[in-house]
């Protein structure tokens, strides 16, 4: 029957920051078999924070969950054929809940969050050097206020419910992952507390070395190790899902969601790198077993560790935190479109800027500046500019902010990329895969199958001890398709637009003085 050639399925629950979905794909050929997506409210409580609501978050999950299992049902596709889970997320992104209740107690503060910006400048004021990199020899990372550490300080000081939790021994911390995991496979009736080692390395509270929580970084930023999550392998079983349609399956996959993307893009030699385009853009370069220190401001991370016994692959990588985003804030916040997909037929029409430049630094500036002063600008403006010109401006602003963290990459490693996997929501946009081709000089490749990120969860969560149903074999990728997209105009021009982005990025960095 049907049902009998089916063989064996795994699901991935993929919980970004603007959307959650769920997917299944067949363990055998790794098709991409039915899914379901819900968008996700941010709220901006005051300028420069952004917050999630947890509870909100999760019903997300089971909503897709649940739709999913209907929509393969009316495939004639029997559920029970899924024999695992994997969890892929927003990385950062801080949560503490109470381990009795279950209730959370803030809402989740999401890693664009700029809440923190003077507690990071008078932390970086009182190392010896006034040095931003002073914890990165064991985190990787600089202090900034991406990672989770800060954000959970700021909970812990700012918080009364937080404070009283930690006092009584009810506080439990996660980000997205633990808080999923912890919910899906139970709650405050016995819910598993934990975390993958790709996750823990952005909290700045992780040691990449020991591949453990660092007591001195937990004393630096006055962090209580008790209600830190277990950090476990990328690809082991978890628990087992204690409520839905799918009650009893196996949780065994968990990745931050650029670490995924990296394993969906079968980016699993050193050497080899993605660049993901969601509501931020994040490129990861493999570099296998070594965690190799960046000079050009990115971040060394833990990329993920495929089994208990395994061991760790490492990435350099450049994070960009507004990319998606600026077209969201283009239709919410300037309302010049209706829906995000929009912008491509509207950036189209001029097919220039018309010297206009777009810095979006709504969160302070990432890779490789590390800026959390930074502010967005438009430039370039005459009376000749209108909203065509500045949607080819945001675009132009996510391929150039792409180019740094290129740029940087080749230096680091000092062989350059020849070429660019890309991946991502935004990547249905054509002229901005074009743009980017032009403005990197290099062939820009998207594969068909969009959904990386979740199948690189789906692999991990396939591939662990106990379950080991995925067996795609990545040799038949050959037969998946991609497109390529090749630099069309002269490097001469691409450079000269490249220069004057960047003296646009100096203005935005020095805006105040
Ligand atoms: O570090 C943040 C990143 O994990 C968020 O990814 O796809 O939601 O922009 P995305």
């Amino acid at each position: 029957s049907d049902r009998m050639r089916m063989g064996p399925l795994v699901a991935a629950i993929d919980q970004g920051t603007s959307s959650t979905r769920f997917l299944v794909f067949n363990a055998k050929t790794a098709e991409l078999l039915s899914h379901h997506q819900v968008e996700i409210n941010q709220s901006f409580p005051k300028e420069g924070w952004v917050e999630e609501d947890p509870k909100e978050i999760l019903q997300s999950v089971y909503e897709c969950m649940e739709k999913t299992c209907e929509k393969l049902t009316q495939l004639n596709i029997d559920i029970s054929n899924i024999k695992a889970i994997g969890v892929t997320n927003q990385r950062e992104t801080t949560l503490v809940w109470d381990k009795n209740t279950g209730e959370p107690l803030y809402n989740a503060i999401v890693w664009l969050d700029l809440r923190t910006q003077s507690t990071v400048e008078g932390l970086i004021n009182k190392t010896p050097k006034r040095d931003k990199n002073h914890l990165k020899s064991k985190t990787g990372l600089p202090i900034s206020t991406y990672f989770s550490a800060v954000k959970l300080r700021w909970l812990l000081d700012n918080v009364t419910e937080v404070h009283e939790a930690v006092l009584s021994q009810r506080a439990m911390f996660g980000t997205v992952d633990s808080w999923l995991i912890w919910c899906l496979t139970g709650g405050k009736s016995g819910g598993v507390h934990c975390t993958d080692v790709s996750n823990a390395s952005r909290t700045m509270l992780f040691n990449i070395h020991t591949m453990d929580w660092d007591p001195e970084l937990c004393a630096y930023f006055d962090i209580p190790m008790e209600i830190l999550p277990k950090v476990r392998s990328s690809s082991e079983i978890y628990g087992l899902m204690e409520s839905g349609s799918l009650t009893g399956v196996p949780i065994s996959g968990c990745l931050g969601d650029q670490s995924a993307a990296l394993v969906g893009q079968m980016c699993l030699q050193d050497g080899q790198a993605k660049n993901t385009y969601g509501t931020g853009c994040f490129l990861l370069r493999n570099t296998g077993s070594k965690p190799v220190t960046s000079d050009h401001g990115l971040l060394t991370t833990v990329a993920y560790k495929m089994g208990r016994d395994q061991p760790p692959c490492y990435a350099l990588e450049g994070s960009v935190a507004i990319a998606g985003a600026v077209v969201r804030w283009l239709k919410d916040n300037l309302g010049i479109i209706q829906s995000t997909s929009e912008i491509e037929k509207l950036a189209s029409s001029v097919g220039t800027s018309y010297g206009c430049y777009f810095v979006p630094a709504f969160s302070g500036l990432y890779a490789p500046y590390w800026e959390p002063s930074a502010r967005g600008i438009i430039c370039g403006l005459t009376q000749f500019t209108n909203r065509k010109h500045l949607a080819f401006a945001a675009l132009e602003a996510v391929c150039f902010q792409t180019r740094e963290i290129l740029d940087a990459m080749n230096q680091d490693s000092g062989i350059p990329l020849t070429q660019l996997q890309v991946d991502g929501g935004m990547t249905t946009n054509r002229l901005l895969m074009q743009l980017q081709a032009d403005i990197l000089g290099i062939p820009v490749v998207r594969p068909s199958m969009p959904e990386t990120t979740a199948l690189g969860v789906a692999m991990a969560a396939g591939a662990a001890e106990g379950v080991s149903v995925w067996s795609f074999d990545p040799a038949n990728l050959t037969t998946v398709t991609s497109e390529k997209f090749e630099p069309q105009i002269n490097l001469k021009e691409s450079e000269s637009r490249y220069a004057r982005w960047k003296k646009a990025v100096k203005k935005a960095m020095n805006w105040e003085t």
